[in-house]
């Protein structure tokens, strides 16, 4: 089924940046996954860089006094002590309540409760697409703490739709990213979701060290 969340062209925004990122060390993580359709797209990116971790990928000429000698280049292995893992996060009791941050003239919908989805349909999901990278956390992003989230992520997406759950997953995710990683936020400039560009800009005065792209409605924040 298509996933109703994400464009098609978001989608491979997505996982054009996090394919960026498999080179930076450190786990994905998905803050607000849904039925996990994005998970599973991000799950098998992650897997396949791993399935290819350590083997050499390119051939290298080194010159010796009888010619070239080709030896073999190793990829950088950033998967040495463990498979790199992508961790999922959910209510899995839909969206909380607003607050007056997420006010909009532009509709009603998105109110709590909306978007509900079990962990067993998640799970099952994952199992379908036979990843075992995925670590699914059922749980409010705001009573998550630094323990439930990996000690280094390469790559983050974002998506809990409302001011405070993106304000929450940015506090949790800024200061376990890699100096090269990469957030996506979600719904930056959607008219029916103003607190997620709220969040994001508060963020970023805070914290000048971030910059801002912005392609679709992805708040692609990054370091300088
Ligand atoms: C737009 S959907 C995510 C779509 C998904 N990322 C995808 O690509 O298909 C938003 C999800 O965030 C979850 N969510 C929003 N705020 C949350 C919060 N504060 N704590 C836990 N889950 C939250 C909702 O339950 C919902 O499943």
């Amino acid at each position: 089924m298509q996933n109703d969340q994400v464009t098609p062209k978001e989608t491979a925004t997505i996982l054009e940046l996090a394919e960026q990122c498999l080179p930076v060390a450190g786990d994905f993580v998905e803050l607000g996954c849904y039925r996990g359709d994005t998970s599973v797209l991000l799950g098998k990116l992650l897997a396949k860089s791993s399935s290819s971790c350590g083997k050499p990928v390119d051939n290298l000429c080194k010159n010796t006094d009888n010619g070239c000698k080709t030896i073999a280049k190793v990829v950088e292995n950033p998967c040495k002590t463990h498979e790199r893992r992508l961790w999922i996060y959910d209510s899995f009791a839909g969206l909380p309540e607003k607050t007056t941050e997420d006010a909009s003239g532009a509709g009603q919908n998105f109110q709590a409760g909306e978007l509900f989805v079990t962990k067993r349909e998640v799970i099952e999901k994952i199992r379908h697409a036979n990843l075992h990278n995925v670590i699914i956390k059922k749980a409010w992003f705001d009573d998550l703490t630094g323990q439930d989230l990996p000690e280094q992520i390469a790559f983050a997406f974002l998506d809990g739709d409302l001011y405070s759950s993106i304000k929450t997953s940015l506090k949790l995710v800024a200061p376990r990213l890699h100096k090269q990683g990469i957030m996506i936020v979600h719904d930056y400039n959607n008219p029916e979701l103003p607190g997620s560009s709220r969040a994001v800009d508060e963020f970023l005065r805070a914290h000048p060290q971030y910059q801002l792209r912005v392609r679709h409605s992805l708040a692609i924040i990054k370091q300088f």
